[in-house]
């Protein structure tokens, strides 16, 4: 049976929601410290929808079959469930840095919303329509773009992290240094046997 994407997106942000209520309950409710809590777990939670829809393919081009062939099958649903979790990591912005007034500067909030843009543009054209629309070029410029923006953000937040919260910083970022590694690996598999791709 195929679990329609809906049923995968709609889960996926209610789990979302639920980390993001339970953390910020958990850590003083409607308070500032309350709202960065929700805010981290929901952007942890994105992270992993966020770097399963980046290496499906990548998986699927270096071992094919298996799960990675399903992941692979799926990706729009994940990247879609990305996008959302994502929706939900801005409720718990728009309460930390809305209502509690946490600082945020310029540029973060310059290029922090620009991604926010390109995610929106990405999962509005997550579908037939968008990739008639844009044409297989255009579609593929606009998500590789949305995608890199994507990992530059997720990359200088944990980096950020590097000296308050190591233990932290370190896993994400080797899992950072280990997607890359995939789809580099994937790409010169592909230059080598053409008939892999
Ligand atoms: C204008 C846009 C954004 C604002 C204002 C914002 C704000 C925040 C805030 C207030 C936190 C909690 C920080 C703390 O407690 O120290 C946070 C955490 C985080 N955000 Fe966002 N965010 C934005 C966009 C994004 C985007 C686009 C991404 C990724 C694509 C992202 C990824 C993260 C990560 C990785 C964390 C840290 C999670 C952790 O501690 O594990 N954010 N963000």
């Amino acid at each position: 049976m195929r679990i329609p994407t809906w049923s995968i997106v709609v889960a996926s942000a209610f789990a979302a929601l639920c980390l993001g209520v339970g953390w910020t309950v958990a850590s003083g409710g409607w308070t500032h410290e309350g709202a960065l809590a929700g805010a981290r777990i929901t952007a942890r939670w994105s992270f992993i929808w966020f770097l399963a829809a980046w290496t499906a393919s990548a998986l699927a081009r270096l071992w094919p079959g298996g799960w990675r062939g399903v992941l692979l099958r799926r990706r729009r649903a994940v990247g879609l469930a990305f996008a959302a979790n994502h929706g939900v990591h801005l409720v718990f912005i728009f309460m930390a840095v809305g209502v509690f007034h946490e600082p945020r500067g310029l540029p973060v909030l310059i290029g922090g919303g620009l991604t926010y843009l390109f995610i929106a543009a990405m999962a509005a054209t997550s579908n037939n329509w968008g990739l008639r629309t844009l044409g297989p070029k255009g579609w593929k410029i606009l998500h590789t773009a949305g995608g890199l923006m994507a990992l530059i953000v997720f990359t200088n937040s944990y980096a950020g992290r590097l000296m308050t919260k190591p233990e932290l910083a370190i896993p994400a970022l080797s899992l950072i240094v280990l997607a890359v590694g995939l789809k580099l690996a994937a790409t010169a598999k592909t230059r080598l046997t053409p008939q892999a791709a």
